[in-house]
């Protein structure tokens, strides 16, 4: 086990992920419980995570020196190499040279830490973001790197295998972080790689159970992939302790309310309640037009809608949702300060508080690719565990001004035409998501040799690694022609398409 001492950065799940990839179990640790977490764990190393915190503040948060004294490796990040020094008897100065951003740092001497891939005397992109610095060396540490804004970017006491890194070496802008973790965590603490998603899902069920006990539990299900492989992975630990509740609000692409009951019903045999809304939605959003009165009106009747139906059910205890690490994050505002909502999402919060229930979110912990793996560990098919990300409020948010019946059966056919074409052509898993959307406006064509007057479906399709930024797809234009000329004649009540090719920033994803 490595034990990850978090001091409260925005990236220490990072660190977590960069350690499992590497094939090793680690456990985050909030600093203030980390002496207990030591002793209970008996880590074969230690990571100390970056922080919002500043060394030279007084009660500025501490590693317990429990661990300095274990003869156990230790990694301290950012603050984490900071506070290390200070309380190995170094010193840490504040604020003159402070970096944010990509940096470089010049190798000055061999590590371990640098095995395979930094040689010295080399030079190589990192990502900095730090206020403080340390100035004065604890006993027995050498540097082994420098940046311009910082001359003790990576630091080193080999006797006692003791490292520092002033740079943030989790994230993706740190090129060859990844591997400096894995150096690490194999090369500087030994432990074997072997620690697999089956493993990660044996500890889940294990967790599971010792939470929940012998009580009942209930899930939302929404047919997409964080609820799915939550759902299953919750029935593989209490069985039918766990009633599934998939509120219908007829929002859903092409097929797929039925997709997810047979799944879930007939195959994996998981107590479901499919809650037939799609009226009570689709009328309280006739003639809405605001984006932000849509979501919340959405929003609220899934709240209501499950709150009733739970009721009816009776006696459950604890709300499973399929929260990953990415919505925490983004719930929290990064300075601490008011953040703008651009869009609520109506799938973080909320539930939990109004009905005073206890959470059970198995996967908190995970990003997005490692659910698919998870999901793909637990069984379920491939198609529904690659599947593009779908927003809580479904098609309404893809069709811009008011919401009717007929133009979400029209845009569902257009999709579903859409998505055809590009699995067909082999694009699928090469784009995060791609959908159509029904415009509100209508234009002039002709057909046969008659005018129409009908709808405007715009296509979009991103890339992206995290739904925070993305950028347009570069289809060819024989490909768009097909999607095109397909869409315009096989769906009734559209008659021009059009392309989205504006990235985020400064669009969004979706258009509502
Ligand atoms: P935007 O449109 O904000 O979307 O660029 C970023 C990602 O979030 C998805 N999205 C939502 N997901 N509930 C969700 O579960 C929502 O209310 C919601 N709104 C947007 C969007 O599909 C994209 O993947």
């Amino acid at each position: 086990t490595i034990l990850i001492v978090d001091f409260g950065s925005q990236v220490t799940q990072l660190i977590a992920r960069r350690v499992r990839e590497a094939g090793v179990y680690s456990e985050i640790v909030p600093f203030q419980s980390a002496e207990e977490g030591f002793a209970r764990l008996k880590p074969r190393g230690v990571i100390l995570s970056g922080s919002p915190a500043s060394t030279t503040e007084t009660d500025s948060p501490r590693a317990p020196d429990a661990i300095f004294g274990a003869g156990v490796p230790v990694l301290g990040i950012c603050y984490g190499q900071q506070t290390m020094c200070a309380q190995l008897g170094g010193r840490i100065e504040g604020g003159l040279h402070r970096e944010f951003g990509r940096a470089f740092v010049e190798v000055q001497k061999p590590s371990p830490l640098f095995d395979g891939i930094w040689a010295e005397g080399t030079r190589h992109q990192v990502w900095m973001s730090h206020g403080d610095r340390v100035t004065a060396l604890p006993k027995g540490f050498e540097i082994v790197a420098t940046s311009a804004g910082a001359p003790f970017a990576a630091i080193a006491d080999e006797a006692r295998r003791f490292y520092g890194v002033q740079f943030h070496p989790e994230v993706a802008h740190t090129p060859d972080g990844a591997k400096l973790i894995s150096n690490f965590v194999h090369k500087i603490v030994g432990a074997p790689g072997d620690w697999t998603m089956a493993a990660f899902r044996e500890q889940a069920i294990e967790e599971i159970r010792a939470k929940v006990g012998r009580e009942k539990v209930i899930c939302g299900l929404s047919g997409g992939v964080d609820s799915s492989v939550a759902a299953v992975l919750l029935h593989e630990a209490i069985g039918d302790q766990l009633t599934c509740i998939f509120v219908d609000h007829g929002l859903l692409r092409m097929g797929e309310a039925e997709q997810v009951v047979t799944m879930f019903r007939d195959h994996y045999n998981i107590p479901l309640v499919h809650v037939q809304a799609q009226d009570l939605f689709l009328d309280a959003l006739a003639g809405e037009m605001d984006p932000e009165v849509k979501r919340k009106t959405i929003g609220r009747l899934f709240i209501e809608t499950f709150e009733a139906e739970a009721k009816k059910i009776g006696g459950a205890s604890f709300l499973a949702q399929g929260t990953l690490y990415p919505d925490v994050i983004e719930s929290v505002s990064f300075t601490g300060g008011p953040s703008v909502t651009i869009k609520s999402h109506h799938n973080v919060g909320g539930l939990p508080e109004r009905m005073d229930m206890k959470l059970v979110e198995p996967l908190r912990e995970l990003f997005k690719d490692e659910v698919r793996v998870l999901g793909r560990e637990l069984g379920l098919p491939e198609p529904f565990v690659g599947r593009h990300p779908f927003p809580g409020p479904g098609l309404a948010i893809r069709c811009p001004g008011g919401v009717t019946r007929e133009k979400i059966a029209i845009l569902q056919q257009a999709d579903a035409i859409y998505l055809d074409e590009i699995r067909k052509a082999g694009l699928y898993d090469a784009i995060w998501q791609a959908f159509a959307v029904l415009l509100p406006v209508q234009t002039v064509g002709v057909m046969g040799d008659g005018r129409t007057y009908e709808f405007v479906c715009a296509l979009r399709a991103v890339t992206s690694v995290d739904g925070m930024t993305a950028d347009f797809y570069p289809f060819d234009m024989e490909f768009m022609g097909q999607v095109a000329t397909r869409i315009i004649n096989e769906v009734k009540g559209i008659n021009r398409v059009v392309y989205d090719i504006t990235s985020k920033p400064p669009g969004t994803i979706e258009w509502e």
